[in-house]
């Protein structure tokens, strides 16, 4: 029997893992997250109808005998964490080599995104880039010195001076008080020391013990700082090499790998996209709840006669791709095979769980990305290159698919319509993965469960 498993974003993130990860982390011994930080935004129901959002703790925190653990690959906001855990009292570690996110990451991940000669990236502006740019300049603060707050205060007083001097060339004067940052974060120094320790060597023990163990992935694939359509990343390895990288842990340590992809794409911020149906310049200023089909557009999207620029609006809508964290609209696309065919690659995923496949349901005709063509000479590109530049005047490959009726309520694979098995078997055969798991609504037991996935 599988023990330890992680999930991880297939595609740009916000593929829904949160509600796999919860259904996953309620029999878990332990939850761990190995990078990223408050960027992520998990959301998930309870079976008793509560709604629970994660940041950066680890998604076993609502749920009673479940250890979680935060990685040294993390970049921790306190304040965020304390919110994430207030209603609560969860078992919780956290690496003493993760670290620690303050207020002046925030302000340079602002200014920073503004000065870029590479154009902007959109970031959640929660200090991410920064803070892990001062770990890789070797001048980041770690968690381990909540045990040892003379020389923790020290050293954020030293940082709080250079950093200062950067906002000056910034062209800034929101000068940090380190006077007032301390006391600001003392409380929280206190309230968390008590959880840092090396969990290198807690999870260890816990792989050794055979504990089942849920690596819990936040944002994706596409958003790798190695793998992803860099520079439109975050700040992290995203991917299974993440994984280990971010527990300490060694390469059997996780036995099976599940990667999330929504059953079309989105993808928020800046950054290449192939499939999305408008410019992103056009959706920015989208709100929820604005968009309504006229009688005639509704009967197109049945027929199959809508834009893919509608038929996105439309879902925008009816799948709320909106950020969790941000509220900003999510680009709309159709699911895209060739990075699909990246995420499981470098991830090297044992199987796919597909997520808000009812939000295709009623369209007319769908379309799955194959391969990308160049306009003018005609040349395929089947892999998705490392260099986003390489897709300059590519455009998709398109394999259209008759749409379905409605999966609603639908708990077993066969009981679905036939084109979707159509739909869905074409994409697990193309790319030679199984799929263990559909979501078809935001209900707990919104699901087809196609192998036990512990
Ligand atoms: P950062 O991680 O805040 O630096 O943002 C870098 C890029 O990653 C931006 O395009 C963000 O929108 C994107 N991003 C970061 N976290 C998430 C996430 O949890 N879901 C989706 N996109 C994300």
């Amino acid at each position: 029997m599988t023990k330890r498993i992680a999930v991880l974003g297939a595609q740009w993130g916000d593929e829904g893992k949160g509600a796999i990860i919860a259904q996953l982390a309620e029999n878990a011994d332990i939850v761990v997250r190995a990078q990223g930080g408050d960027n992520a935004g998990h959301t998930f129901y309870t079976k008793e109808g509560k709604k629970v959002v994660t940041n950066i703790a680890p998604s076993g925190i609502c749920f009673p005998n479940v250890s979680n653990v935060i990685g040294n690959g993390c970049v921790v906001n306190l304040e965020t964490l304390a919110k994430n855990i207030a209603d609560y009292s969860p078992e919780l570690y956290i690496s003493d080599a993760a670290h620690l996110i303050l207020d002046y990451h925030r302000v340079l991940d602002r200014v920073r995104e503004k000065s870029r000669n590479k154009g902007a990236i959109g970031t959640t502006q929660r200090g991410i880039g920064p803070v892990y740019a001062d770990k890789m300049n070797r001048v980041g603060i770690r968690m381990g010195l909540l045990k040892h707050l003379e020389r923790l205060e020290q050293e954020i007083r030293y940082a709080v001076e250079q950093k200062n001097k950067e906002f000056i060339s910034y062209g800034i004067e929101e000068f940090i008080d380190a006077d007032k940052l301390l006391e600001q974060m003392r409380p929280l120094f206190k309230q968390f020391a008590p959880c840092v320790i090396d969990t290198g060597v807690y999870l260890h023990h816990a792989v050794k013990e055979n504990k089942r163990m849920l690596f819990e992935g936040s944002q994706a694939a596409m958003l790798d700082i190695d793998h992803g359509t860099y520079p439109a990343v975050t700040s992290s390895n995203t991917t299974m090499g993440g994984m280990l990288m971010g527990t300490g842990l060694g390469l059997r340590a996780i036995e099976r790998g599940i990667g999330v992809a929504k059953a079309y794409t989105t993808r928020v911020g800046e950054g290449i996209f192939p499939t999305e149906g408008e410019p992103y310049q056009n959706i920015k200023g989208y709100k929820r709840g604005e968009f309504i089909l006229t009688d005639t557009e509704k009967r197109d999207l049945r027929e199959g006669g809508l834009s893919d620029a509608i038929i996105f609006r439309y879902i925008r809508e009816i799948a709320d791709e909106y950020g969790a964290t941000t509220g900003r609209p999510r680009r709309v696309g159709w699911f895209d095979m060739v990075a699909l065919k990246k995420a499981v690659r470098v991830n090297d995923l044992d199987s796919l769980a597909i997520t808000k496949l009812d939000c295709l349901d009623g369209i007319g005709t769908l379309k799955v990305c194959t391969a990308y063509q160049h306009s003018e000479t005609g040349q395929m590109i089947t892999d998705f290159p490392s260099d986003q530049q390489e897709l300059e005047g590519f455009i998709p490959v398109y394999e259209l698919f008759k749409g379905w009726g409605s999966t609603k309520g639908i708990r077993d694979y066969e009981q679905l319509p036939k084109e979707t098995k159509k739909y869905l078997g074409f994409i697990a055969e193309t790319l030679n993965v199984p799929i263990s798991l559909i979501k078809n609504g935001c209900g707990l037991e919104d699901y087809i469960l196609m192998d036990g996935l512990w």
